[in-house]
């Protein structure tokens, strides 16, 4: 791969990194995507399952979804690119993900400063009071669960036609506004308001890169572009810059 010298000197630089993450980002742990051609919004449509109405309609379907994808989830690993990043959180002066995947596996591998702006599948909370259920376990009827207050409990995610948790949104912004170095990875950046992020960045000069296996509507804006495995190409970049670092500070 061939990575400019403008773009290792502007990471190694850097004195706060801003990162996006979306479904490309696990798709390399075995989580499919959304939108590719095996993508989940390709066999269901998202309002038959993800989202209130659904829920209230036919909460044991939803529940049984939702149970087949944690399995998958609890099943799989972290990959090379979520331990990068985890590495380049440890090695930099600031770096933040705002993810727009609900699986864990950024925390799993070891980043610390995350925003989960689309919730997280492997919590359970109240639709009334807001209270987080740890328990996942459904018991063995499979009822429908419910809170001390009487809510409904429902997994921690966010659905169609809802809005996004306000101060994890708020901190993302200010993530991307007070960005050197933004990165864009692994999402078809169309799902709004995450895919406005990475633009608030490029208004708030930011250098933008982004590493998806395909282009994007965001492509021809950003200033550097990488069409790949995000697997192959953040370990190779993270080097670079360990390189830079290690010939700038020896
Ligand atoms: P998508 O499925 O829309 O896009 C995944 C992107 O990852 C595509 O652009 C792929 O080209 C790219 N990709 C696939 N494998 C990759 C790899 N190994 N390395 C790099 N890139 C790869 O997923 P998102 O953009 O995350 O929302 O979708 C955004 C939101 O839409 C999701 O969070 C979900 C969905 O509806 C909710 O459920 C609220």
């Amino acid at each position: 791969m061939n990575i400019s010298s403008d773009v290792i000197k502007r990471i190694a630089a850097a004195r706060r990194i801003a990162v996006l993450t979306g479904a490309g980002i696990s798709a390399e742990s075995g989580i499919p995507t959304f939108r590719g051609e095996d993508g989940i919004w390709k066999k269901i449509r998202p309002e038959e399952l993800a989202s209130m109405d659904a829920f209230l309609k036919n909460p044991a379907l939803v529940w049984e979804w939702y149970e087949y994808r944690r399995k998958i989830i609890r099943d799989v690993t972290p990959n090379a690119a979520h331990y990068t990043l985890a590495e380049m959180e440890k090695h930099l002066p600031h770096l933040s993900i705002s993810t727009q995947n609900i699986d864990g596996l950024h925390q799993r591998a070891g980043s610390a400063r995350v925003y989960e702006l689309h919730g997280n599948i492997l919590r359970n909370r109240c639709n009334n009071c807001g209270r987080i259920d740890q328990n996942l376990d459904l018991g063995k009827d499979k009822k429908r669960p419910t809170c001390e207050c009487g809510g409904l409990i429902r997994p921690d995610v966010v659905w169609f036609g809802e809005m996004l948790p306000a101060d994890i949104l708020d901190k993302s912004f200010e993530e991307a506004q007070n960005a050197d170095v933004y990165f864009s990875i692994g999402t078809s950046a169309v799902v709004y308001p995450a895919a406005q992020l990475p633009v608030e960045a490029l208004h708030n000069g930011a250098y933008v890169i982004e590493i998806n296996l395909e282009p994007t509507p965001l492509t021809s804006r950003v200033h550097a572009h990488y069409h790949g495995k995000a697997g192959d190409i953040l370990p190779e970049l993270w080097q670079a810059v360990k390189n830079e670092i290690g010939r700038l500070d020896p």
